[in-house]
């Protein structure tokens, strides 16, 4: 049974993806932590990542993490730089879904200044309703990935 909490971040580039995911989320039974920020202010999208994988590794309960920037690269590429977090940008529901079933991914990013070809709902969901491939190729392949976390210090 999945956990119902999620902890979302964002820079200005993404405002209105975030309010969307969260209405979203919030539909599906989830209680949300929005770090912020709303709108009309502005944020360095790094401050936000840092932000948001530090609440999620301190509380230790969440489901799953979110951080948006404008196209979700920089964002994402900080919260990978966090320990223990594996945060996938999907492209499309086909991608979210792999990225829980072989990647085990404990944050998603999106962009909000991207013209996604599925909508972020149907990413979320696929997300959410898939699950780990777990004792398989992917469970080895996914340790790979948090060995190079530790052995690259
Ligand atoms: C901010 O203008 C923009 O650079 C940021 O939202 C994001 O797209 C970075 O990857």
């Amino acid at each position: 049974m999945m956990k119902n909490n999620v902890v979302i971040a964002n820079d200005h580039g993404a405002v209105e993806i975030k309010n969307t995911i969260i209405r979203h989320l919030v539909s599906r039974g989830f209680e949300v932590t929005d770090l912020g920020v709303a709108d009309g202010e502005s944020a360095d999208y790094p401050d936000q990542a840092l932000q948001a994988c530090t609440e999620f590794n301190a509380a230790g309960d969440y489901a799953f993490g979110i951080v948006c920037c404008g196209t979700g690269i920089g964002i994402s590429m900080a919260a990978n730089k966090v320990d223990g977090i594996r945060c996938a940008l999907p492209q499309n529901i086909f991608a979210a879904r792999m990225a829980k079933e072989h990647n085990n991914a404990n944050f998603l990013a999106f962009g909000g200044r991207i013209a996604y070809q599925d909508p972020v709902e149907g990413m979320l969901d696929a997300f959410i309703d898939a699950d780990f491939e777990a004792d398989s190729r992917h469970d080895r392949r996914v340790s790979k990935i948090m060995a190079i976390e530790k052995n690259s210090k």
